[in-house]
């Protein structure tokens, strides 16, 4: 009784004291932008935690798992920060139980997760299915399902197999069809178990890194068409992965078909038209290049089309060197999706900046320049700054662009450099509390139909060309060690709390608890 006094009126003392409006960065503190806000969110809201394939599974060539091209890129010196290698990395692929043991920890009712597609068709074609690795997927489901933990699985995230990259990978057409083949076999095998798919994740990523400026697998650097042409089978292959999911598969299984897409948040460095127009066009043509055909038009963004087409005709050629779409093809790509994925990490100040060079650069294409404010605070990978706001911007964008697709967040977090090990991560905390919040006021207070937050990511992995020295984990893992132990930071916990209470729940709530 005394203590249930007490607590009341302390609560009562700390809610009167802290009518101070609650900011969790020193240098955000816009009184209508930044403070924070207490709430839940839907209860069937789902949140989880997301890995990928190469990322965390190891066992590179183990049972009969085919080569990917990320195995030959990391295999080749110089391509990866000290030559590291996803060979073992967190060795996932030996510990079903203890990863979904973790995932019970942190209360997740999703893990997304992607699929080797090299473990299950060694050759990439269907012609040859390598059952040990059709048998891991289907371990790894089973004991999330015994957990209620719901799959969400990603059909490509990188790991191409090398055998189809010897064809050319996603610059030849005939992807388009394999993937499709490769997609055919994933739903029919697990679909009966599985109910929410990503086809692709992160295509500008890809195909920007991998096709253009050679930074990540497969190392092509074909300056100024490498990542359109290749985008461009991509979409057609999602787009017929989603309708014969939808044809085929969706009337017995009820499973629901996305895509996810990367996107920072582009603010304007300056109130100037110039700057202005440079950041709409930085978001209408990046993010747009592949949610304009999927989730509006069935068609590029106009802005993207023209400007590309305008500097193909400068420098003289015949053609733009954006690719068109035949009307047929606009056709199946407008609609197909069932939900909009957004990876998000950061935010970048955008001013506009002319760019005519002979060899273009697709990253110049859109006639504007990134930049950083040296206020934000700094992490482990240079080109992430915690800016939570742009977040709740970007999602603001989404909808009133798209209208009210149905959006998971697929990814969010934050890295430190490898180093000593730290599970006092309240850095960390501090970045999940604020973009979680700031997906919770989109949610609440914008109307932004957010059906959940999945966090990037459960424990340190390989990070692609960085290595291992930047660790995104909620759990940390020692790589010293052979038995690759995790344990869980700070934030695991944090998250958790955020989990268990479906949100926020405001300091008075707390104590009555
Ligand atoms: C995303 C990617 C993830 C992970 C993350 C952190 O672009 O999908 O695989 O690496 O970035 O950098």
């Amino acid at each position: 009784m005394q203590t249930t006094l007490i607590t009341t009126v302390l609560a009562i003392f700390y809610l009167g004291v802290s009518a101070e409006p609650e900011f969790l960065y020193k240098q955000f503190r816009d009184p209508e932008r930044d403070v924070f806000h207490y709430g839940k969110f839907p209860s069937d809201f789902a949140w989880g935690v997301a890995t990928a394939s190469y990322q965390i599974e190891g066992a590179w060539n183990e049972d009969g798992k085919g080569p990917s091209v990320w195995d030959t890129f990391a295999h080749t010196p110089g391509k990866t920060h000290l030559n590291q290698t996803g060979d073992v990395t967190c060795n996932s692929y030996h510990k079903i139980e203890e990863d979904v043991k973790n995932l019970q920890e942190l209360g997740v009712n999703h893990y997304r997760f992607s699929l080797s597609w090299s473990r299950i068709m060694p050759k990439g074609t269907p012609d040859v299915i390598n059952p040990a690795g059709v048998k891991y997927y289907h371990d790894l489901i089973d004991a999330l399902l015994a957990a209620n933990i719901q799959p969400m699985v990603t059909l490509f995230h990188w790991d191409l197999p090398q055998p189809l990259m010897d064809i050319g990978g996603w610059e030849n057409e005939l992807m388009h069809a394999i993937f499709v083949a490769y997609a055919d076999f994933c739903f029919q095998e697990f679909g009966g178990k599985v109910t929410k798919w990503i086809t692709f994740n992160e295509p500008t990523v890809f195909t920007v890194f991998g096709y253009e400026i050679g930074y990540h697998a497969p190392g092509m650097t074909h300056l100024g068409w490498g990542a359109y042409r290749a985008g461009h089978v991509v979409l057609k292959a999602h787009a017929t992965a989603y309708h014969l999911y939808d044809k085929k598969y969706r009337p017995l299984q009820h499973g629901i078909v996305g895509i996810t897409l990367h996107s920072r948040w582009y603010e304007p460095k300056s109130d100037s038209e110039a700057d202005r127009e440079a950041a709409k066009r930085a978001i209408t043509g990046e993010l747009g290049w592949f949610a304009h055909p999927v989730f509006l038009t069935g068609d590029y963004p106009e802005v993207a089309k023209k400007l590309i087409a305008d500097k193909s005709r400068a420098v003289g050629l015949t053609s733009s060197r954006f690719p068109e779409f035949t009307e047929e093809e606009k056709l199946m790509l407008k609609g197909s999706a069932d939900f909009f994925g957004l990876n998000h990490y950061s935010t970048s100040y955008i001013e506009h900046k002319a760019d005519t060079s002979l060899i273009p650069n697709i990253m110049a294409d859109l006639d504007y320049k990134a930049t950083e404010d040296d206020s934000w605070d700094r992490t482990g990978s240079w080109w992430l700054r915690p800016v939570p706001w742009g977040l709740r911007k970007n999602l603001n964008w989404i909808k009133d662009t798209y209208g009210d697709i149905p959006v998971y967040i697929t990814e969010n977090g934050m890295s430190e450099n490898d180093g000593p090990m730290r599970l006092d991560d309240m850095d960390r905390v501090t970045y999940y509390r604020a973009y979680i919040n700031e997906i919770l006021k989109a949610q609440q207070i914008d109307g932004v139909n957010l059906k959940g937050y999945i966090a990037w990511t459960l424990m340190d992995n390989f990070e692609w060309a960085e290595g291992y020295n930047e660790r995104f984990g909620l759990f940390h893992v020692d790589f010293e060690d052979p038995q690759k132990p995790r344990r869980p930071r700070a934030s695991a916990k944090a998250f958790a709390e955020i989990i268990k209470n479906n949100g926020f729940l405001k300091p008075n709530e707390k104590s009555e608890l």
